[in-house]
């Protein structure tokens, strides 16, 4: 197969990119550091190329489509995993920074679809969007993310219903807590408590089942799915409290 990663450099990406490459798919990694692409590079060999982009400039897409074209890489899976998850309301609610995380997580994310769908459905291919469980409830440190995260999920389900009777499938992963560079990057970030917390790898491989099953949206892990549909009637209010300790 012939498979599409942003966000390959690090976390999750990282791990699912070392995955596809060791069982023989050619992958084509896309994030914005030239230098963390040509190291992953070297560390996987000759099945993994790349294109260095930044998702929130509007030219992103474009680069992409056209470094894909000079190798003649024509996807049968696109996985949408880059993102950011900056806290953007640890004291007042910044703007800007929502803006920003929308613009990586949301616009750049679509865009990238636009633009690959012509080639990924001419495959009879797929695309995978990595979303949270922030797009079931609520982030009162991460207003942005939250809602970029509920906006990717809808946005796929819309998706997958429009092409439901063509040869292109839609699916969408949300996570719980991953270990991940990332998530660890910050003491505030940090859960207290976490036996629900999963490693990279363990996102990687659930990646790759959804993109062999025929289900549209999958949450990971389990415990977390269960969580979510056993408290589904709580007030967020009450649900952030309980949650909490858990959380970054
Ligand atoms: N970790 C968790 O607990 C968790 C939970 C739920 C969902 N998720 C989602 O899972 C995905 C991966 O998370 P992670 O924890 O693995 O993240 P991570 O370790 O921070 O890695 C993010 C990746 O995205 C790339 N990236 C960031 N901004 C970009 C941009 N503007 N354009 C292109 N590439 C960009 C980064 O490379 P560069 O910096 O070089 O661009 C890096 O390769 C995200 O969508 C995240 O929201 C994570």
């Amino acid at each position: 197969m012939q498979i599409v990663v942003t966000g390959a450099t690090s976390g999750i990406g990282r791990a699912l990119v070392g995955l596809l490459t060791a069982r023989g798919d050619r992958v084509f990694g896309v994030s914005r550091s030239v230098t963390a692409l040509a190291e992953v590079q070297a560390q996987l060999g000759k099945n993994f190329s790349f294109v260095a982009a930044d998702l929130a400039s509007p030219g992103a897409a474009d680069i992409v489509a056209r470094a894909l074209a000079s190798v003649e890489f024509v996807p049968d899976a696109v996985v949408l995993n880059a993102g950011i998850y900056p806290h953007d309301s640890d004291k007042e609610f910044d703007a800007a920074v929502a803006a920003k995380v929308l613009a990586v997580n949301v616009s750049g994310t679509l865009a990238l679809v636009g633009r690959l769908l012509p080639q990924v459905q001419q495959r009879g291919g797929q695309f995978v969007a990595v979303s949270s469980l922030f797009a079931r409830r609520p982030d009162p440190l991460g207003v942005g993310y939250a809602a970029s995260k509920a906006a990717l999920t809808m946005a796929f389900r819309s998706l997958a219903l429009r092409y439901r009777n063509s040869s292109v499938r839609f699916k969408v992963i949300q996570f719980g807590p991953i270990a991940t560079e990332g998530f660890a990057g910050a003491e505030r970030r940090r859960v207290r408590f976490a036996p629900h917390l999963r490693t990279a790898q363990q996102a990687a491989a659930a990646i790759v089942r959804t993109m062999d099953s025929g289900r549209t949206v999958v949450t990971y892990p389990w415990l977390v799915s269960c969580a979510l549909r056993v408290t589904a009637w709580l007030p967020d209010p009450v649900f952030d409290a309980i949650t909490r300790p858990f959380r970054r």
